[in-house]
């Protein structure tokens, strides 16, 4: 296999941003952002299969669901769908009075003329316009200076779309600009393209510009966006006149974390799409940075509050799969397969059902799943690295058959043995199967037909049974005293039937309630000098539950003595 070359040879560290008194590691996020969805630009974009008319009406009218009430829907001057859609929105009165939809524009004439043919009649609208500001497009893709970049692309645009505006007064107007590829540019000629901006635009603190700061590319750890942004914050002219915007792209896989820091750094917006779609690993997705905000205790403003109904949406429009792993949406994000997870979270369970009002401080569980929509169901599954806690679980929470404690180990090895044979992941029915098999099925040799019990209170020995059971097909009658029904069967058992039996424990509850209630019973035995072993009854009558419990344990252990027989002949 060949060799990775040595990256010193190839990349260069980011350099770090200079601000020593940086202010953003002691903040908090104490407030949602201004959220912009880009999922019909951006997202759009960077799809296989772009959407169609069909998806987009469907993103839109999700975005709109979600709660997002600015949604950056097309780049119209650059595709006829794009353009189509923008149409549909205006003529078919489908944007929401309270919501904004902005366009994407590049920085040429041709392009911008056209961007305002598609919003005519528009209600209100962004107009978005960007160009690169960074170093490789100045002096590589366009070949130009910092000068002819502020006097040949900024300037000039920036004046189109104020006149443009003006000509189209039936509109309310709001301006983004976004000078790509920020990340990776000088501050020092970021803030002379804003402050440029600004000023020729003309903003003011009642008409504020929209000032999108992106990592186009993302290139360097999160602080170092926080560090820019600050810097931003701190630098610009009229930082009054002004919303600073995120638009962080996911390269590094940071795109959430430079979001959050940003947002600490001053920052008042962000643009992401749901589920971190778009161009190469995506934009910041907007689920994930919201969902963050509300495990702390802030309220994004955005309703997440049916996760897979708008998973189903946005994989149907994006045609791509969210990750069972995807942060708050996954399939198996309140999952643990593992024993030690799933045993803390049966105990915090047990324990919030005590104080249902808590501050959520569940272990292995970040927020409750039915804050998403999502049924606790899930949030136990049994593989073969489990153990018997997930194992007790899955069969008291589907089956209510609440297993003593020893018995779950018993009841895991029979698992674990079905489990390290299929290597497959136990459903509860599954599970419920292999209980049902172990301990109900095997009715041979020994089968309960029925008892009779006498009870005489002044007789040391009380109780008197006379049971019928099945031995290896034959009928048997035996009698037996004991200070209880138990006692009386087992010594029935023993005297006639020449089955020894020592009870060493005895747990039983009900499943179910009122008429339907049917009792469960475990018991803890010993045969002759066999092992400890467990049988298990079920029966609407608690005594015959426990007959049958001790019948089971007959069984079990004449099944585990054939097997010993067996592998010593062998
Ligand atoms: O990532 C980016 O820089 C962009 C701009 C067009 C805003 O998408
Ligand atoms: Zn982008």
């Amino acid at each position: 296999m060949p060799m990775l070359k040595q990256p010193n040879q190839k990349y260069a560290a980011f350099k770090p941003i200079r601000l020593p008194d940086r202010t953003w590691p002691n903040r908090t996020i104490t407030q949602p952002p201004i959220w912009l969805a880009t999922d019909l630009r951006d997202g759009n974009q960077a799809l296989i299969e772009p959407m169609d008319v069909e998806r987009k009406k469907k993103m839109f009218a999700l975005n709109v669901k979600v709660g997002i009430k600015e949604i950056e829907v097309g780049f119209p001057s650059a595709s006829q769908t794009d353009f189509d859609f923008v149409r549909h929105l205006i003529e078919q009165k489908q944007i929401p009075d309270d919501v904004w939809i902005q366009v994407l524009s590049p920085a040429r004439a041709e392009f911008i003329e056209r961007t305002f043919e598609a919003l005519k009649g528009a209600k209100r609208a962004i107009f978005h316009l960007y160009h690169a500001v960074a170093p490789v497009m100045r002096n590589v893709v366009f070949g130009l200076t910092q000068d002819q970049v502020v006097n040949d692309l900024t300037i000039p645009h920036v004046k189109q779309v104020r006149e443009l505006m003006k000509k189209n007064p039936e509109t309310e107007w709001r301006f983004e600009f976004s000078p790509e590829m920020f990340s990776n540019t000088e501050l020092e000629f970021s803030k002379r393209v804003v402050d440029t901006v600004v000023e020729v635009y003309g903003a003011t603190p009642q008409n504020k510009i929209i000032i999108n700061l992106p990592t186009t590319v993302e290139n360097a750890s999160p602080n170092c966006y926080a560090d820019q942004i600050e810097w931003m914050h701190r630098n610009v002219a009229k930082r009054d006149c002004i919303l600073i915007s995120l638009h962080p792209h996911n390269d590094r896989g940071t795109g959430t974390a430079a979001a959050e820091l940003a947002l600490m750094a001053g920052a008042d917006r962000v643009e992401g799409c749901l589920f971190g779609s778009g161009e190469r690993t995506g934009n910041v997705d907007i689920v994930n940075v919201a969902m963050n905000m509300y495990s702390q205790g802030v309220h994004p403003n955005l309703d997440f509050s049916d996760i897979d109904e708008i998973k189903k949406t946005v994989e149907y429009c994006n045609q791509i799969p969210v990750h069972p792993r995807h942060p708050y949406a996954g399939d198996l994000v309140y999952t643990s397969f593992s024993g030690s997870h799933q045993d803390a979270i049966k105990k915090a369970f047990a324990h919030r059902e005590v104080n249902p009002n808590g501050i959520w401080d569940m272990p292995y569980l970040p927020i409750d799943p039915m804050d998403v929509g999502r049924s606790y169901e899930a949030v136990i599954r049994v593989n073969s690295q489990s153990g018997k806690g997930g194992i007790s679980y899955l069969l008291q929470s589907e089956y209510g058959v609440d297993l003593p404690r020893r018995m779950q180990i018993e009841f895991s090895q029979v698992v674990q043995r079905v489990m390290d044979d299929t290597g497959k992941e136990m459903t509860a029915d599954d599970i419920w199967n292999i209980f049902d098999a172990e301990y109900f099925s095997k009715a041979a040799p020994y089968k309960y037909v029925g008892h009779k019990l006498a009870e005489d209170s002044s007789r040391p020995e009380a109780v008197e049974v006379h049971a019928e059971v099945v031995i290896d097909g034959d009928a048997h009658k035996a009698k037996g005293m004991g200070n209880g029904p138990i006692d009386a069967f087992v010594a029935a058992i023993a005297s006639e039937l020449h089955a020894p039996v020592k009870v060493m424990d005895y747990h039983e509850h009900a499943i179910g309630q009122g008429a339907n209630a049917t009792a469960i019973t475990y018991i803890e035995m010993r045969v002759g000098d066999g092992p400890s072993l467990h049988g298990v009854g079920m029966d609407s009558n608690i005594v015959t539950a426990s007959f049958k419990a001790i019948l089971s344990g007959l069984n079990r252990d004449a099944a585990r003595v054939r097997v010993a027989s067996t592998a010593a002949s062998k």
